[in-house]
């Protein structure tokens, strides 16, 4: 596929979005921002579009799509009925990265959700996104747009990095404001379940609709084990070096990095690092990245997945992550991220 770009600038904005919407329209695949990352769209309701979704990405078929809308009556096209609750959080989140799961409509084909009986539905706040939706006139099916198993993309450079020629278009406009993927909530169960971590939090949910469960962790499944979200089975945001996740105070993850560079020095491997602000001076001397201030866990948010990439660019063997940042709000996402990534992790 010669995978066409649009670059959205303020004159030919309208036209952009309208030939996107288009080639939606006709059963292709488009690349676009959401706040969150960057999501690979394809019509929800065709099924040889979605299939072609899961071709570019080398995504496992089981692993269901989030369906995006533009407003809460069009989710009602897509769902049985909504429930109370997932109207409350309707109206107090959306649009936002927050996505609802609930029964599905069987005009939902069996590809966009995996074969569940389920959907999961999110009305995303970014004005491109939006708009793109609104022109189509569909519900529009996206994973992120990364090939499976890569970090999500936050700019279109990665978009093109992992799907070009695998992918119709692309609709580039800049980088994403969040950097990590919407909270996912089931809807279905007596009380609400959160599957994923993401910008709005446990206590966010709660003050809306009560109490609301934790139903992730922050492991890697096996294969053989059931779970309630497909996605919970497979390697997510795995750079090709391995990961090596230091968790504790500030002081104390600086040294502990320092013996470890030592140690894997000595074995000659080529080390790069993801680090706090504070920690940076430390380190001048290495390949580092730097995710951002360590009582601000919305700048490891937006640089995590772009911190990754960068450093998995350089072709180093291990990646050692400062993990001192704040654990509240955001950052238990990121550490979520960061945890599902890791093939170790030492606390200290
Ligand atoms: O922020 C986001 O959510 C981005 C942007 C593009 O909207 N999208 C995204 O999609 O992260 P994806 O496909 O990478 O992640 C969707 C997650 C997966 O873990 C999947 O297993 C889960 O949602 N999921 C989707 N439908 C589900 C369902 N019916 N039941 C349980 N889990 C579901
Ligand atoms: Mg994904």
């Amino acid at each position: 596929k010669n995978t066409k770009v649009f670059y959205i600038s303020e004159e030919d904005r309208e036209a952009s979005i309208v030939e996107a919407a288009r080639i939606l329209k006709e059963g292709g695949t488009v690349a676009f921002p959401t706040e969150t990352v960057y999501g690979l769209g394809a019509d929800a309701l065709n099924e040889k579009a979605v299939l072609q979704i899961f071709e570019a990405k080398g995504r496992p078929a089981d692993n269901p799509l989030i369906v995006h809308v533009d407003s809460k009556e069009s989710c009602l096209k897509l769902v049985r009925s909504i429930p109370d609750k997932a109207s409350l959080l309707m109206d107090k989140f959306w649009p936002g990265p927050l996505t609802l799961i609930m029964e599905r409509k069987p005009i939902v084909p069996d590809v966009t959700t995996g074969g569940l009986d389920t959907v999961a539905v999110r009305m995303p706040e970014n004005l491109i996104a939006l708009e793109l939706i609104k022109r189509s006139g569909i519900p529009i099916a996206a994973p992120s747009a990364n090939l499976s198993g890569k970090p999500s993309p936050t700019t279109a450079e990665h978009v093109l990095c992992d799907l070009s020629g695998r992918i119709d278009a692309l609709i580039d406009g800049g980088e994403v404001s969040i950097g990590l993927e919407s909270t996912v909530v089931d809807m279905t169960s007596e009380i609400p379940a959160i599957l994923r971590p993401g910008k709005i939090s446990k206590e966010e949910l709660e003050e809306c609709i009560g109490e609301v469960k934790v139903a992730y962790d922050d492991k890697v499944h096996p294969e053989s084990e059931t779970v309630r979200s497909p996605g919970m089975k497979y390697t997510h945001y795995s750079p090709e070096s391995s990961v090596i996740l230091v968790e504790g105070e500030h002081e104390h993850v600086v040294s502990r990095i320092k013996e470890l560079i030592v140690d894997l020095s000595l074995r000659n491997a080529k080390i790069g690092l993801l680090l706090t602000e504070e920690s940076h001076n430390n380190f001048s001397e290495y390949l580092s990245y730097s995710m951002g201030k360590k009582d601000k866990p919305e700048q490891a948010a937006k640089n995590l997945f772009f911190g990754l990439r960068y450093l998995d660019e350089r072709n180093i063997d291990i990646i050692i992550v400062d993990g001192s940042f704040r654990p509240d709000g955001i950052g238990m996402a990121v550490f979520n991220r960061i945890r599902k990534a890791a093939d170790m992790i030492i606390k200290v």
